[in-house]
């Protein structure tokens, strides 16, 4: 890695100066371990400027290096762990650890200028993305073009998708891949939103104003528990009351907002932050000012990178309007890793580590961010925390059906013929989810469905009178999370969409605890024989249950045990007949 004639003149390969004793009367020509190139510190330099060298900035340089030269070669990795004054282990356990970064060794190939990400999740699966990567494998020279799968991307309604560049095609073809190459503007299209002046206009940032001026954060906690609002990011944890929690600890207090939505079939957050993302911003400021943080950590998927535009934009508007002190809101952007949707892995992970959850108590309410208390919300959360302000909780509290009260964001898609985001009484049954998203799509009978997300499994037709909310599912092994709703039709087997779902806990698995790393593996493995070994499947089931740390290994299992519960004659003695199929066949990985 050491470029001799660059960095020492005298052939030695030693960049600095001195000779390294490491014994009486003996020296070596360089200290320990791998050397740094000038050239490639002086590059790292430049891309960096005059950043504070902060250890939790670690991936925010990651990227900058990832940006500039689509890979991050061991020589600019060496220099970066220089300047940061950190080991090169450190540097490469967290490069190695992110999807979207590209750590190369010495001698690895530099990857292909152009990497395309195909989602490969299970409402893109249901709508042809593997022919979708096949296509695109066959149809371009890997040398030059890379094609690579990758988990939901936050489109579902607009499946199958990928991402070239930053640029996402939705209902992506072969065809359009080629036309956009073609057009050769691979930048995110940012949507039409409205921004500071529009909101203002509209009373925006009132409440905050008023608050700020002499609010009692107490009665505003109280409005919010009237509203009855729950955690909308998926463990539906009463909003108002964690607020008492956080401030029970000494400060200093931070914020971290959740924007990970990483769950397969979300996108609620992404449709709210595309449209009105003051609401959003004006709801964390009061949860902020509520438990007094000091500063606010807003961590944002680098899946969505026209919501990073614009979150970047309206921060730095809201700072020139004098709303907020310049650097009170620090947005971060993840690298690709479902993991990090979890709170203390996405903490982690905002710290500049890998993103790893950590064993609780203590919570992150006592020890979150850099050991301080921590409030934690979903960026939902905080739209309806600024709607209830603005509106009163009655907007949530006055709207019952089926005996529950309130409102949600169900994402929808799969085989209904309106997908997207459909805000109805959380009181909802599938049958209602599904009326709202105009019916079955045509040519499709309802046969099953995921109420929330893979970690939710897969509920038969039959179950269709249970409302959709916190609390309802339990009873049947399953949780609405995140109200993501993928609809299965008659074309369709439940079996390939808890494989499907598997696939997806495998690849995400943070690998920290066995039963989780090992049970997932096992599982995709037993999941792929004609006929499952179901006493083997319970007991992998059983112990990832029994023994993972977080909910990511504790809720894999339900895909598994309700495709057995529910959907026995797929599983068992013969393997029901593949129904007609649009693209979405895995009768040879059956055979295999
Ligand atoms: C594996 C896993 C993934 C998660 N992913 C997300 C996510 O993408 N977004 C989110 O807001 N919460 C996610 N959560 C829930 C968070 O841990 C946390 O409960 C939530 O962000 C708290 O905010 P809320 O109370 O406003 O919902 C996840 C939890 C687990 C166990
Ligand atoms: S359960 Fe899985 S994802 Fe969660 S900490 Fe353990 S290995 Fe990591
Ligand atoms: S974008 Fe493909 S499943 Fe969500």
């Amino acid at each position: 890695m050491l470029d001799h004639d660059k960095t020492d003149g005298d052939g030695t390969g030693q960049s600095g100066k001195g000779v390294w004793k490491s014994g009486k009367g003996r020296g070596r020509a360089t200290p320990k371990g791998r050397q740094y190139d000038d050239v490639a510190l002086a590059e790292v330099r430049a891309l960096l400027g005059d950043r504070p060298r902060r250890r939790d900035l670690l991936i925010e340089f990651l990227h900058l290096i990832q940006d500039e030269y689509g890979h991050q070669s061991a020589a600019h990795l060496r220099a970066l762990a220089e300047d940061m004054r950190l080991s090169m282990a450190e540097v490469w356990e967290v490069a190695t650890f992110y999807a979207h970064f590209d750590p190369l060794r010495e001698n690895d190939p530099v990857p292909p200028d152009l990497t395309i990400r195909v989602c490969d999740s299970l409402s893109c699966e249901l709508a042809g993305s593997e022919t979708l990567i096949a296509a695109l494998e066959s149809g371009h020279d890997p040398a030059k073009v890379r094609v690579l799968r990758a988990p939901c991307m936050g489109r579902c309604d607009t499946a199958p998708v990928l991402e070239i560049g930053h640029r996402h095609i939705d209902h992506a073809t072969p065809e359009l891949v080629a036309q956009t190459l073609e057009a050769g503007d691979l930048h995110a299209v940012i949507p039409d939103y409205e921004d500071l002046a529009a909101y203002l206009a509209g009373g925006g940032y009132v409440r905050l104003t008023d608050l700020r001026a002499g609010g009692d954060w107490q009665a505003v906690q109280q409005t919010i528990a009237d509203s009855g609002l729950r955690g909308l990011g998926g463990a539906g944890f009463p909003s108002g009351k964690k607020w008492g929690f956080v401030r029970g600890n000494a400060g200093p207090r931070y914020m971290a907002v959740n924007g990970d939505e990483g769950e397969p079939g979300t996108f609620k957050d992404r449709y709210y932050l595309e449209r009105v993302p003051h609401l959003f911003l004006e709801g964390m400021l009061i949860a902020a000012w509520a438990v007094e943080a000091e500063r606010v950590y807003l961590y944002m998927r680098d899946e969505y990178p026209a919501v990073l535009h614009i979150l970047a934009t309206e921060i730095a508007a809201l700072e020139r309007a004098g709303l907020i002190e310049p650097g009170y809101v620090d947005l971060r952007r993840g690298a690709g890793s479902y993991i990090c949707g979890e709170e203390s892995a996405m903490i982690e992970s905002i710290e500049g580590k890998r993103g790893l959850p950590r064993h609780r108590p203590p919570y992150v309410a006592q020890v979150g961010l850099f050991g301080q208390p921590t409030l934690v919300h979903n960026i939902e959360t905080c739209h309806w925390i600024a709607r209830i302000l603005r509106e009163g909780p009655e907007i949530l509290s006055s709207v019952e059906r089926n005996g529950r009260k309130g409102l949600r964001s169900y994402s929808v898609s799969g085989r209904v013929a309106d997908p997207g985001v459909h805000l109805l009484p959380a009181g909802s049954t599938v049958r209602d989810v599904i009326a709202a998203a105009g019916g079955m799509a045509d040519g499709h009978v309802f046969k099953a469905y995921q109420p929330g997300g893979p970690s939710s499994g897969l509920l038969p037709a039959s179950i269709d009178d249970v409302p959709l909310d916190f609390d309802t599912l339990q009873p049947l092994g399953s949780f609405i999370g995140s109200a993501a709703v993928v609809v299965l039709s008659d074309h369709d087997r439940a079996r390939d969409a808890a494989l499907n779902m598997l696939r997806f806990f495998e690849a995400e698995s943070c690998g920290q605890c066995t039963p989780c790393r090992v049970g997932c593996e096992k599982a995709v493995k037993l999941m792929q024989a004609k006929i499952w070994d179901t006493g083997l499947l319970e007991e992998v089931s059983q112990a990832m249950v029994d023994a993972s740390i977080c909910g990511l290994g504790q809720a894999a299992p339900n895909p598994i045990r309700l495709v057995m519960r529910h959907f026995a004659e797929e599983v068992g003695g013969g393997v029901a007949p593949m129904p007609d199929s649009d693209g979405y066949d895995t009768n040879d990985a059956l055979d295999g």
